[in-house]
């Protein structure tokens, strides 16, 4: 088993992508320490995945600083230790950029990038302690490299997650502990469903900038997630890999069946 006993701390682990790379964590033999700010759908995705392996649950939202250590503690508490650390939880608001409201900006950036910060240094701690290294993986997004002027605040946190993961590499490298960044293209979660897939003409757009012709699934990513933080990646560190059917390779379209 890959990861045989470690333990890994996931966010945002109740819904898509999260839930994905828990799932995907077990099956490869990890201990699973899920956090999400939903702690209904939190507490249910443990009681479906009862018997898949061990997994516990802990309310926490990823952008307040309180929250974070105290569920850090508490993960340490129960585990005794964390090597992995996803840092997935996030959120996205669309809208005109002169319309955007500073709260929604503030929300999505505090959210989506100043929480890998908090868990960076509260993980990060634990991890350099210890001695023992680690791997802390990133939910960037392609993004980082191309995006739309309706959701401005997102692409900025996504950008910054890329540049912090690398100022984070380097930092935590001394210590053998890796830090990377997955960046998915459109994968079918709640995010994307409550919208941008509802919509056919925007379907139809995605897919023709989508060379391998589908949306991704969150399993796609968490397969990458759990490569990164494994000894498989052992010399790669400050890299943001995309998950993203070809799209960031792709000038113009490619053609869609009808
Ligand atoms: N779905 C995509 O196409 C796509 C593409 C690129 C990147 N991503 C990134 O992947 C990550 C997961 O997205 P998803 O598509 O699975 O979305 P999702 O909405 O299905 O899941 C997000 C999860 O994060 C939790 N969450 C939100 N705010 C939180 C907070 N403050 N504290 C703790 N948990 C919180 C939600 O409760 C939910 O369980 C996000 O960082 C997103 O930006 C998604």
């Amino acid at each position: 088993m890959r990861f045989d006993g470690r333990v890994a701390l996931i966010t945002g682990a109740a819904s898509g992508i999260g839930r994905g790379c828990v799932e995907r964590f077990l099956a490869d033999g990890a201990r699973v320490a899920a956090l999400d700010v939903d702690a209904e759908a939190g507490r249910q995705m443990v009681a479906e995945l009862a018997g898949k392996g061990e997994i516990a649950f802990e309310e926490c939202d990823v952008g307040v600083k309180t929250a974070v250590d105290r569920a850090v503690a508490a993960v340490l508490a129960r585990f005794g230790a964390i090597d992995v650390l996803v840092n997935n939880a996030g959120i996205t608001r669309a809208g005109d950029f002169l319309a955007m409201r500073e709260e929604d900006f503030d929300l999505v950036i505090q959210t989506n990038l100043k929480s890998v910060f908090l868990f960076g240094q509260a993980v990060g701690r634990h991890m350099v302690e210890r001695g023992k290294g680690g791997a802390i993986v990133n939910m960037s997004s392609t993004s980082v490299i191309m995006t739309m002027p309706n959701i401005a605040p997102y692409a900025a946190s996504k950008g910054g997650i890329s540049s912090l993961t690398r100022a984070m590499a380097l930092h935590f490298a001394p210590h053998n502990i890796r830090v990377n960044a997955v960046g998915p293209g459109t994968i079918v979660t709640k995010m994307t469903q409550s919208r941008t897939l509802k919509d056919p003409a925007q379907v139809r757009r995605i897919l023709s900038r989508t060379p391998l012709g589908r949306f991704g699934q969150p399993s796609d990513v968490a397969s990458v997630v759990a490569f990164l933080a494994s000894d498989d990646a052992g010399y790669v560190t400050g890299q943001t890999l995309y998950v993203d059917g070809g799209r960031a390779g792709l000038n113009y379209t490619v053609p869609v069946p009808e």
